[in-house]
């Protein structure tokens, strides 16, 4: 009988060696554990014995039964986490999940409103599908003005369309809050346009600071203060007189070249400044629609591109990498 236990063990190791899958469990449970199976046709024939043979052949053929039973269990287990990995190598090391970063132009744009923070200004915001008055009517931007042209500015209708600049924010500022005004906008801008240095949509920053007493003095030193924390302390400023419809009087500025030092270089065109924002004194006609009373306070305004300053920040000479989405030349500023 202790043979018997014994080539039934065997034969059971056998079989369950070759079992392939879950539902060949079953089968076998009842063939050797079940009413009819095989272990219970050797426990029955367990009257016939020596009454002194009983207990060991009692006992041998309980340890069979329970490690059949746990033998089954443990299969099963390895069966089904077998079928859900299969075709996978679990033992490979694993994917490390890739960190993004923040844009380089955000970065830049965080970094100049720190800058601006710094000096004192609140950050203000503004849609970027605006109407045609915000943009332009109210910027004093006359109806035939070439800016206004289908040429440059995406229109969803006559009245609707894509912000051209920032500006159409000091409107909405003004509009909205009370004096004095002190602030930054950033944003994004479009214009239908695109080569080395113009993408469809680029970012702009807005400044606007309207108080008593406010002159073209406190416009100088705010620009200053902010290109020598940008750039470094020796960097010289130069304003050219220009023209917005909106300001008055209007200046462009110039930095001089950071890349030659002002010698004359192929970034600057050989003229060792470098063009960086546009900014004025706000023209008195934009206070009219604004319900200002332009004889009770003056103010500053200015305009300044972000790809611009990033480009000459970092080296960049073609606009278009920012937008294009090369992982290889976004990794580099993460
Ligand atoms: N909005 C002008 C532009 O986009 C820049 C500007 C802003 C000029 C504020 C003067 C004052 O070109």
């Amino acid at each position: 009988m202790e043979k018997q236990l014994e080539s039934l063990k065997l034969a059971f190791s056998e079989e369950l060696n070759l079992a392939g899958a879950p539902e060949d469990l079953e089968p076998m449970r009842v063939k050797y554990l079940g009413r009819k199976g095989a272990l219970t046709g050797i426990l029955r024939q367990m009257g016939s014995l020596d009454p002194e043979e009983r207990p060991r052949i009692g006992s041998l053929s309980n340890e069979l039964k329970v490690f059949m039973e746990e033998a089954l269990a443990k299969k099963l287990e390895g069966l089904q986490t077998h079928s859900v990995f299969k075709g996978i190598d679990v033992t490979l090391p694993g994917r490390a999940p890739r960190k993004g970063s923040i844009h380089i132009i955000n970065q830049v744009v965080r970094e100049l409103e720190d800058i601006f923070l710094s000096l004192g200004f609140n950050i203000a915001s503004g849609p970027e599908v605006e109407d045609d008055y915000h943009n332009f009517e109210a910027l004093n931007i006359p109806e035939h003005h070439p800016a206004r042209d289908m040429q440059d500015t995406f229109y969803f209708t006559s009245d609707v369309l894509l912000r051209t600049h920032t500006s159409p924010v000091q409107i909405r500022v003004m509009e909205s809050s009370g004096l004095p005004v002190r602030i930054i906008a950033p944003g994004k801008v479009y214009r239908c346009d695109s080569d080395v240095s113009h993408t469809p949509m680029f970012h702009q920053i807005e400044g606007l600071w309207v108080e008593e007493g406010i002159t073209f003095r406190h416009l100088k030193g705010v620009l200053n203060e902010f290109i020598r924390k940008l750039f470094g302390p020796d960097i010289p400023l130069r304003f050219r007189p220009s023209f917005f419809p909106f300001t008055e009087p209007s200046a462009e500025v110039d930095m001089g070249c950071i890349i030659c030092k002002g010698k004359g270089c192929r970034v600057c065109k050989n003229s060792g400044w470098l063009e960086i924002l546009g900014c004025g004194m706000v023209d008195p006609e934009v206070y009219k629609y604004v319900d200002i009373d332009p004889e009770t306070v003056t103010g500053f305004a200015f305009g300044l591109g972000v790809e611009r300053v990033a480009m000459l920040k970092y080296g960049i000479d073609d606009i278009r990498m920012f937008f294009e989405n090369d992982l290889r030349f976004l990794k580099q500023f993460s």
